[in-house]
């Protein structure tokens, strides 16, 4: 890609235009190209993020994205491929929970993953907590699985959208990451990559979200409908409140733990438990998920599959399936190796009138980057024993110290003094889902 190319593009963006498929293509060949101008596509992001791309543009960029690396397609099958992502949170166990439900439901669940990202958690991080199991899957061996098993979560290859890593890479660099057209692509481009069917969103709205603003949130919630619509795949979003941690734990081996927990408990629908959050959350977009897939009768298959424990035995199944010791799910407390240090912090009494979610995911990284090792880094984390308006007692746990030493565990207790914020009530708690699209 010619330097005076780039520069035409820039000209012609900074005059208003927009940029024409060949214009994207011409700029994600560049962006792949290591010759071209790193300082000339900096300028073109910069532009675009300040004046704004329109929709047609974000499908093209959409894809430009796909088309810049391997495409997956799923073997045909009766059961109708559901694919489910998150724009990131704290304490998101979803994706642990949700796949094998839904596998449990009829669906067959492919679900490519990241790591962790800034202050959030990452869903492959957290499966690799699970001794022996493998997340570098082959193409044919997630094929393979998805068939046998219904279910698989596997890291996603380089070879998939390659074009979105280098510009998500250069938006980093410049502060140009929080732009809704930008992540709308970047997050439809993998997936429409990885052959997803059916697509389910869950954008995550408040302070330990990408994006604080609902309105914002909803709009990339519109705007990635919108592109999995003109791809020809069934899109649907729930835009959901990430303003304090939406489930029982925060930390890789505790995660897990607590999807477990949550598959395997009898905990009613709507009661008011550790988990209520999460649970109600995974089943309303199991429900969503499998409408959109067209199967009608969901709302009884998801409970059935939760009370029967068929959820339960597909997480087990996938977890066997991909290398891992199914034994941690008949003991998931046993199962792991635990932190050095457990310590309860009781900061009460009071009633809970903030929580600093996106401070609480750090706390967890920095925990994790205190360690010696991998298995204590894993092993690091928070229980988050309290809620938005929870009114605690003098010596009531509000959180669970998981940390690698006793140095470490000071510090997060004093962060903590910070992060959840004591006071009187009433609180105005927003709702877990602000929006359906
Ligand atoms: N997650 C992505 O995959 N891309 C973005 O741009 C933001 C979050």
């Amino acid at each position: 890609v010619a330097a005076d190319d780039l520069r035409d593009l820039i000209s012609q963006k900074r005059a208003g235009g927009a940029f024409s498929s060949a214009d994207t293509a011409r700029i994600v060949a560049a962006l792949l190209d290591p010759r071209a101008s790193r300082a000339q596509l900096a300028a073109l992001v910069t532009t675009g993020v300040l004046l704004g791309f329109d929709e047609q543009e974000t499908v093209r960029l959409t894809e430009a994205l796909v088309a810049s690396g391997e495409v997956l397609n799923l073997p045909p099958s009766d059961r109708p491929a559901i694919d489910k992502h998150s724009t990131g949170g704290v304490g998101d166990t979803v994706t642990l929970v949700l796949a094998p439900l839904l596998a449990a439901c009829g669906a067959r669940v492919v679900k490519l993953s990241g790591r962790a990202l800034g202050h959030t958690g990452g869903t492959i991080d957290k499966l690799e907590a699970i001794p022996g199991l493998r997340t570098d899957l082959t193409p044919a061996e997630v094929a393979e699985r998805a068939e046998r098993v219904g279910v698989v979560v596997a890291a996603a290859g380089p070879g998939l959208a390659p074009a979105d890593r280098e510009l998500y890479a250069l938006r980093d660099h410049i502060a140009m990451v929080d732009d809704v057209a930008l992540i709308a692509s970047s997050v439809m481009s993998k997936k429409i990559a990885a052959g997803a069917e059916h697509i389910l969103l869950d954008v995550k709205t408040g302070d330990g979200a990408l994006l604080d603003d609902p309105a914002q949130a909803e709009e990339l919630a519109r705007s990635c409908v919108r592109i999995g619509q003109a791809h020809g795949r069934r899109t649907a979003a729930l835009v959901t409140d990430m303003s304090q941690p939406l489930g029982p734990a925060i930390g890789d081996t505790l995660e897990v733990i607590a999807a477990i927990e949550l598959l395997a408990s009898t905990e009613q629908p709507g009661s008011s438990g550790p988990q209520a959050r999460l649970r109600t959350l995974v089943t309303e977009l199991a429900v969503v998920g499998l409408r959109l897939a067209g199967i009608e009768d969901a709302a009884p298959r998801v409970e059935a599959a939760l009370a029967g424990g068929a959820a339960l035995e597909r997480l087990e199944a996938m977890i066997h399936a991909q290398g891992g010791d199914p034994g941690v799910v008949s003991r998931p407390r046993a199962g792991f190796a635990a932190a050095p240090v457990v310590r309860d912090w009781t900061p009460g009494p009071g009633t809970v009138v903030g929580i600093g979610c996106r401070g609480l995911g750090e706390l967890v990284h920095e925990l994790a980057a205190r360690s010696r090792d991998r298995e204590e880094a894993q092993a690091a984390g928070l229980e988050v024993r309290c809620s938005l308006g929870d009114t605690l007692a003098p010596e009531q746990v509000a959180v669970r110290i998981h940390a690698p030493s006793a140095a470490a565990a000071d510090a997060a207790e004093a962060r903590l003094g910070q992060l959840v914020r004591l006071g009187r009530g009433p609180v105005e708690v927003p709702p877990l889902i602000h929006a359906r699209i």
